[in-house]
């Protein structure tokens, strides 16, 4: 076989659709987030403004998460040493798991290298725990689900997106004695809408179903302590397996799951994705356990986070583009081609120093591509009106030329 060909024929089919990922090399600025250098592909840097980030309280900067990683650095060194079994078990893992089984109200917590392996890994290691288990799969779910739910080899069936009639249905043509597990999102990044976790859970009890939900864009933003939805809606207890992330409002880096004693037993024993790897820096554990502990007790954050959202969006509807609303935290404005999406996020860019990726397929179904604002309480009034003032200008330009972009 020619490989080079082969590799040469992938990359231009992506190419062709417009979906070629290119991405930019950024630095961020301590202190001063959302700016950031961009280092362009000359050498030269310039300034820009990041409005697609994942560190949606600006967490990644806070005094308390950067003096206990350097407190653990200078007391421990760089990396852990081991794997969790073998050496790589210290008692800033314990303590962070300690810190993450509080936040959600369970027994136990288990520290993974991303939520990504946290999800992939309990997910296919389920069906080994529970012989004959039926996953059921909200459609819209994350690729770590996915990948995950797939390579159990275990029985699937897919629900249309937060359709719990749908779902009902799923439930109620199975084997009433099969064990069953519902996996879902109480928030979907690509929309920002929220899962229906209170119908889901009724639906759980009545059919003795488990429930899995990744929480990973609401924990630190969302209840009164940023233990996520469930938390704010009271129905934490309702959920077996609650997956989150370290690496976005937390600001630092991994992911985990949290549940009852035994289930964490069962996944730290049985999970090759947990068990064959090193475990994550003391470094990284104490800067996340820090963060956690801090927003346990900061709602004022979480208040101003949601406060910049709500003004964002009110400003884009004001102008008349077409945004989705769904009351949460997220603000995609929707292009509807991949060409003009990347076109739009070049020219904010290169034009404003404004930074937001655009979306395409597979990240988002065909026709949807999008530009995906991640406000947060260190975007202020004057990157807002930068913003605004840029939009209002391209978009206008854009609609007028639409074949030059396309071109
Ligand atoms: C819904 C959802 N789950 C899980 C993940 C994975 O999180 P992490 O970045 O910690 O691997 C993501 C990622 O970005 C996500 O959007």
């Amino acid at each position: 076989m020619d490989y080079t060909a082969k590799l040469d024929e992938a990359l231009s089919r992506l190419h062709e659709e417009g979906r070629y990922r290119t991405f930019i090399d950024i630095e961020r600025r301590k202190g001063q987030f959302p700016h950031a250098t961009w280092r362009k592909s000359d050498g030269s840097d310039t300034p820009i403004t990041v409005w697609c980030g994942n560190d949606y309280l600006g967490m990644g900067q806070h005094p308390a998460v950067l003096a206990a990683m350097h407190e653990a650095i200078d007391a421990t060194g760089a990396g852990s040493g081991g794997t969790r079994n073998i050496s790589g078990t210290t008692v800033y893992h314990k303590r962070l798991e300690a810190e993450l089984a509080d936040l959600h109200g369970k027994d136990a917590a288990l520290v993974f290298s991303s939520a990504y392996i946290a999800n992939d890994a309990t997910l296919s290691t389920l069906p080994k725990l529970f012989p004959g288990l039926i996953i059921y799969s909200d459609e819209l779910n994350h690729a770590s689900m996915i990948e995950g739910i797939k390579r159990n080899g275990g029985a699937k069936r897919i629900f249309r997106h937060n359709d719990v009639a749908h779902l009902r249905d799923l439930l109620a043509a199975d084997d009433p004695c099969a064990p069953k597990l519902i996996a879902f999102e109480s928030v979907y990044s690509m929309d920002g809408d929220f899962g229906p976790i209170a119908e889901i859970c009724d639906l759980a009890d009545e059919f003795g179903a488990l429930t899995y939900l990744d929480e990973v864009h609401a924990v630190g933003m969302y209840g009164p302590r940023g233990g996520g939805v469930a938390e704010r809606d009271n129905l934490a207890h309702r959920i077996d397996v609650i997956n989150g992330t370290l690496g976005k409002a937390f600001g630092v880096f991994g992911g985990y799951i949290a549940a009852s004693t035994r289930m964490c037993d069962a996944i730290r024993s049985y999970a090759p994705g947990f068990i064959f790897t090193t475990s994550i820096p003391p470094a990284v554990a104490a800067g996340a356990a820090a963060s956690i502990a801090h927003l346990k007790t900061d709602s004022a954050i979480r208040e101003r986070h949601q406060t910049q959202a709500r003004i964002l969006k009110a400003r884009l509807k004001a102008m008349g583009l077409p945004i989705i609303d769904h009351g949460s935290h997220i603000v995609p404005v929707i292009v509807g081609d991949p060409k003009h999406t990347k076109a739009l996020s070049d020219m904010l860019l290169d034009g404003y120093g404004i930074y937001v990726q655009p979306i395409n397929f597979p990240t988002v179904p065909r026709g949807t591509e999008r530009l995906r604002f991640t406000p947060s309480p260190v975007h202020g009034a004057r990157e807002t009106d930068t913003l605004i003032r840029a939009l209002d200008a391209l978009w206008s330009h854009c609609a007028l030329n639409r074949q030059e972009l396309s071109a």
